[in-house]
């Protein structure tokens, strides 16, 4: 399998980016939406698409380990070379991070955790009144409910921030850091 160079990055690093930031943008916004406005309907394609995240993000994780992060398109400061590194270390763990407190919520607050139809985690159905649901550890699945909600914004903070970055690199710099994700090949003059 080919791994990521100075000046190209691998098809692996680069379908794991998008099709992963794409999901997580979409899973933010839903998720908020549907919280804020207690929309139950969107809550089983929302927990679906977060165990596909997981998947997804687990393989880049397993990725980055084993090929190490993509060296630097440019010559930076000692500083933004840190500031980036710090933001690509929060946004791939909280790629891990969201969909593992979802699943903790979910399934200890007594709901199910579905992949599209079919139950991973079935509800825990109080057989006294099948229609409400008990929950398996109360206190954990709150835990988790703060943490998923609190990390989530700390992502979206960090998303814009990246995104500001890419954007800096493009139209400030003039480099090829957001060219280079997008595929193509890249001179690299050191
Ligand atoms: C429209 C939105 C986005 C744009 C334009 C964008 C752009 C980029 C670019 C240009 C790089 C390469 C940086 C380098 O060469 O050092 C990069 C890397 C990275 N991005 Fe994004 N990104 C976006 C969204 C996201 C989202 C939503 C996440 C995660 C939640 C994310 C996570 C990462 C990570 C972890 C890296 C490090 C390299 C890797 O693991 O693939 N990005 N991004
Ligand atoms: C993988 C990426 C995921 C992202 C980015 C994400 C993001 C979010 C966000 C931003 C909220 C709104 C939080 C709030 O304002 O309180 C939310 C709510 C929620 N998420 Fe996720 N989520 C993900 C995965 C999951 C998974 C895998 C599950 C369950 C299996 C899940 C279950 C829920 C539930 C049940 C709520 C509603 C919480 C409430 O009603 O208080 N999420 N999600």
């Amino acid at each position: 399998m080919m791994t990521d160079t100075q000046q190209q990055l691998s098809k692996t690093t680069i379908l794991l980016h998008w099709l992963v930031a794409l999901l997580m943008i979409a899973l933010l916004a839903v998720g908020i939406y549907m919280t804020e406005n207690k929309d139950y309907s969107l809550y089983g394609l929302h927990k679906s698409f977060g165990v596909v995240v997981l998947v997804l993000a687990l393989a880049r994780v397993a990725w980055r380990i084993k090929n190490g992060w993509p060296l630097a398109a440019g010559n930076y400061k000692a500083w933004e070379h840190k500031l980036s590194h710090i933001v690509h270390w929060i946004l791939i763990i909280g790629t891990l991070i969201m969909p593992i407190s979802g699943v903790i919520m979910s399934s200890m607050g007594g709901h199910n955790v579905p992949l599209f139809g079919f139950d991973l985690i079935p509800a825990n159905h109080d057989p006294a009144n099948p229609q409400a649901v008990l929950a398996r550890n109360a206190e954990l699945g709150e835990v988790a409910e703060a943490v998923h909600a609190i990390v989530g914004y700390l992502l979206i903070l960090c998303i814009v921030l990246h995104v500001a970055g890419a954007l800096k690199h493009h139209i400030i710099d003039k480099d090829g850091t957001l060219m280079r994700m997008k595929g193509k090949r890249i001179d690299f003059n050191s």
